[in-house]
């Protein structure tokens, strides 16, 4: 078993490059299936969630080289089976990008319920909405979903919800359907236009990416290309509150400051200092850190992969502060373990009450999610004392090297597997 072990209460100072962004890779990768040429993905991060994307490839038969640290070459063309092996699906959320792509290029697609981080109830409805739109017919028998159409036909998908993965996955099954599809009520998280970006360039007709009306005319064939991933906007936003909870300042580059703008402007108004360049964010300390309320909401809103964060970084702002998240049923999982730190934070209903403390102190806690251990971490930086966060294969599914780039901005975190840790015991904090 492995953990962090974070020695608390250094600034963070220095500069840090962002890697490509997980939610967007995670698309793109299981998109490589839509085109029989080689596609060469640059900037494609190394996170475990990837790792794992590229091993449900492999067992299906493509060939993937890693041709330097973040450049991937993808062969899909001896992919013969549209079936991804059941336990390896059922384990990650992205594996429902698997539906769409093997439904693009087969008309056929045999993928387990996908799993993923423990938000609450995570239902596929939307995805399937689309499916049966473009002409397929799904079922579910043991856990696996099965999809088959005779022809997919382009057609109008209206989505009851505002779905990042079913946007993503109609326009994956749309892209080489016959004929005109539109998607209403569509999701505009950067992850998705960097997804039809990344059809487009392989010779898709999508437009309207980034609102909620995407049209997508249905293509024959793709061409390889080479494409490069965006910047993760929910790793940059995390070092934006890591550098803010130890009051360092960093510049963080390799980001789009307009994928920002909803979290730069939020982290103003709790008093912390941003400044914006062309591809970079400077965070530095400006005053106090003053009490705020926040609502997630889909993009340009708030995103609620963030709220753990910046939940974190407000339970040492002076006075109250309330941070409403009614995305996902259940994304407070990490309060009781701000709790053993010290934070005063409670659940209320769908958002969480915040009473600003002086310190947090370290203590022993579990990572129950990905951007909830995200959020553990900037508490254990902040923190006197030590830190020990357990379950770090969460985070390890979303941040590249996140003790390589911490340790480089000044922060005591390593990470040990159980025996390390059996030798290095740790300190009690005073
Ligand atoms: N929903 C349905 N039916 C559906 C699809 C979604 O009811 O068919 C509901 C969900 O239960 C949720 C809401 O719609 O209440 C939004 O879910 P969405 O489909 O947008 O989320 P997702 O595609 O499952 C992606 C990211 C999440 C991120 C959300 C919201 C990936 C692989 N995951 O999930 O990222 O929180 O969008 O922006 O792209 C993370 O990176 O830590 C993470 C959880």
């Amino acid at each position: 078993m492995e953990k962090f072990v974070i020695n608390g209460g250094r600034q963070l100072n220095g500069e840090v490059t962002i890697s490509g962004a997980k939610n967007a890779a995670v698309a793109i990768v299981a998109a490589t299936i839509l085109c029989d040429e080689p596609v060469i993905l640059e900037n494609c991060p190394q996170i475990s969630d990837i790792t794992f994307c590229m091993k449900i490839l492999k067992s299906m038969g493509a060939d993937i080289k890693l041709l330097s640290k973040n450049r991937v070459r993808f062969d899909t063309a001896g992919i013969i089976n549209p079936g991804v092996p059941y336990e390896m699906a059922r384990v990650m959320r992205a594996s429902s990008y698997f539906l769409g792509t093997l439904l693009g290029r087969f008309h056929e697609a045999h993928v387990a319920l996908p799993g993923g981080c423990d938000l609450g109830d995570r239902p596929i409805d939307q995805h399937l909405k689309a499916f049966r739109a473009l002409g397929a017919q799904d079922s579910i028998d043991a856990g696996e979903v099965h999809l088959h159409a005779d022809s997919l036909v382009g057609s109008l998908i209206y989505f009851d919800i505002n779905s990042v993965g079913a946007t993503i996955n109609a326009m994956l099954a749309a892209a080489k359907a016959d004929g005109y599809t539109v998607i209403e009520n569509a999701a505009k998280e950067p992850h998705v236009v960097d997804v039809a970006n990344f059809l487009n360039s392989m010779g898709a007709d999508i437009m309207g990416a980034g609102t909620d009306t995407i049209k997508i005319r249905g293509v024959k064939r793709f061409r390889g290309v080479e494409y490069s991933v965006i910047p993760d906007q929910i790793e940059a936003g995390t070092f934006m509150v890591a550098a803010a909870a130890t009051k360092g300042n960093v510049l963080i580059k390799n980001v789009i400051p307009k994928h920002l703008e909803s979290i730069t402007a939020n982290l103003r108004k709790i008093g912390v200092g941003v400044e914006e360049f062309d591809d970079a964010i400077r965070i530095y300390p400006n005053g106090e850190l003053k009490k705020t309320n926040i609502r997630t909401m889909p993009h340009p809103g708030f995103p609620t992969d963030m709220q753990p964060q910046i939940s974190t970084l407000l339970t040492l702002a002076s006075g109250a502060s309330v941070v409403t998240d009614d995305i996902f049923d259940n994304r407070f999982r990490y309060v009781n373990e701000l709790r053993r730190m010290g934070a005063d934070i409670v659940v209320n209903g769908k958002a969480v009450i915040i009473q600003g403390v002086d310190r947090l102190k370290g203590a022993s806690v579990m990572a129950p999610d990905l951007r909830a251990g995200a959020a553990l971490i900037i508490a254990g930086l902040a923190a006197e004392g030590t830190t020990e966060i357990g379950d770090i294969h969460y985070i390890e599914r979303g941040y590249e090297d996140i003790v390589g780039k911490l340790s480089s901005l000044g922060a005591d975190i390593k990470r040990i597997t159980i025996d390390d840790f059996d030798k290095e015991p740790i300190k009690k904090n005073a």
